[in-house]
């Protein structure tokens, strides 16, 4: 298996092809995804965002092969994917960790599985633990640690195998803003050493466009996508400019689409325009926050 015994990392992509899923209720049938397309390409970074309830974390646990579809399919690296896979790291919206096991415990389960001897677990785990910055919480079960480093520990068990594709579903929303910003700055560093593949659900519009090559947003219930918009800005500015970034014209678009704006001009129209711009003029952080490039498409429309 690539990537996994020898420390080498393989590079995977992701490609969505028209999934679609419903779940059977009390009331009948709920659909929960309508034709979702959209590839993550390897070692790019893709974030996703959603109002509440339109399926986000439905579509992670179906790119995860832990549910199945009930049209279209996921693919890592043109291979449709049938099973949980070993390639994958996820880090789920609740930590889901054993209650009977430490915070090296549960973040060497993995490794127990996979059959690495103990002392190489030993180290990977320290590493891991160092990672997190939760060294002196190597003993503590999960109801003795806050809700913020049980989802570290859940984010370092995800890390564990050396994954080349990571899901992360709103991994940092437990954590306090200053730890959310020291995290965000980690995973950019962890993706630019491990060539990590990523797709990651957050709600928070800065925290997208500073960590995502791209963002996908999707409709309320049932989910589609409405908007797959580049974030043109080098990443090099993008960690010295984290507040300037909430204003900017992706930020802007984003908003429109979540609002579900249907005014001129249309979703596809707004995508286009921005890729136009972008090639034509190359966003540069100093533009940022300037009002007549703040508003490129007229006022916005009641957000
Ligand atoms: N196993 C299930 N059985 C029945 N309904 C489900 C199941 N899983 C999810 N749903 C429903 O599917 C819809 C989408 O749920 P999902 O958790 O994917 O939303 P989400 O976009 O991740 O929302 P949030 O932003 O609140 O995390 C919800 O209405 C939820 O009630
Ligand atoms: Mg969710």
């Amino acid at each position: 298996m690539r990537g996994r015994t020898t420390g080498v990392q393989a590079l995977t992509s992701i490609a969505i092809r028209a999934v679609s899923r419903s779940f059977a209720t009390v009331d009948g049938t709920l659909p929960v995804l309508d034709r979702v397309s959209f590839e993550v390409p390897e070692r790019s970074v893709v974030a996703l965002i959603g109002p509440n309830g339109c399926g986000k974390s439905t579509l992670l646990r179906i790119v995860a092969g832990l549910l199945r579809p009930a049209a279209g399919q996921v693919e890592l690296d043109g291979a449709a994917v049938t099973g949980p896979d070993p390639r994958i790291g996820f880090v789920f919206q609740e930590p889901r960790l054993l209650p009977w096991r430490d915070s090296a415990g549960n973040i060497a389960y993995p490794l127990e599985l996979a059959g690495w001897s103990r002392a190489r677990r030993d180290d990977q785990v320290r590493d891991l633990l160092g990672l997190v910055g939760l060294r002196e919480f190597a003993g503590a079960r999960p109801h003795e640690l806050s809700g913020g480093m049980r989802q570290r520990v859940s984010i370092a068990r995800a890390l564990a195998m050396g994954p080349s594709v990571l899901l992360l579903d709103e991994p940092f929303s437990a954590l306090d803003a200053l730890t959310r910003e020291r995290f965000n700055a980690e995973l950019l560093h962890l993706w630019e050493r491990t060539e990590t593949t990523i797709l990651l659900v957050t709600h928070s519009i800065s925290e997208a466009i500073f960590l995502a090559d791209r963002v996908v947003v999707l409709s309320p219930r049932p989910g589609r996508v409405v908007a797959d918009l580049p974030v043109g800005i080098d990443r090099a500015s993008r960690e010295a400019n984290v507040d300037t970034l909430a204003l900017g014209q992706t930020a802007t678009l984003i908003r429109r689409h979540l609002a579900g704006a249907t005014d001129d001009p249309t979703p596809a129209e707004l995508t286009a325009e921005l890729h136009r711009r972008q090639r034509e003029r190359p966003v540069r952080i100093e533009d940022l926050g300037e009002p007549a490039w703040f508003d490129p498409f007229g006022p916005e429309s009641g957000t």
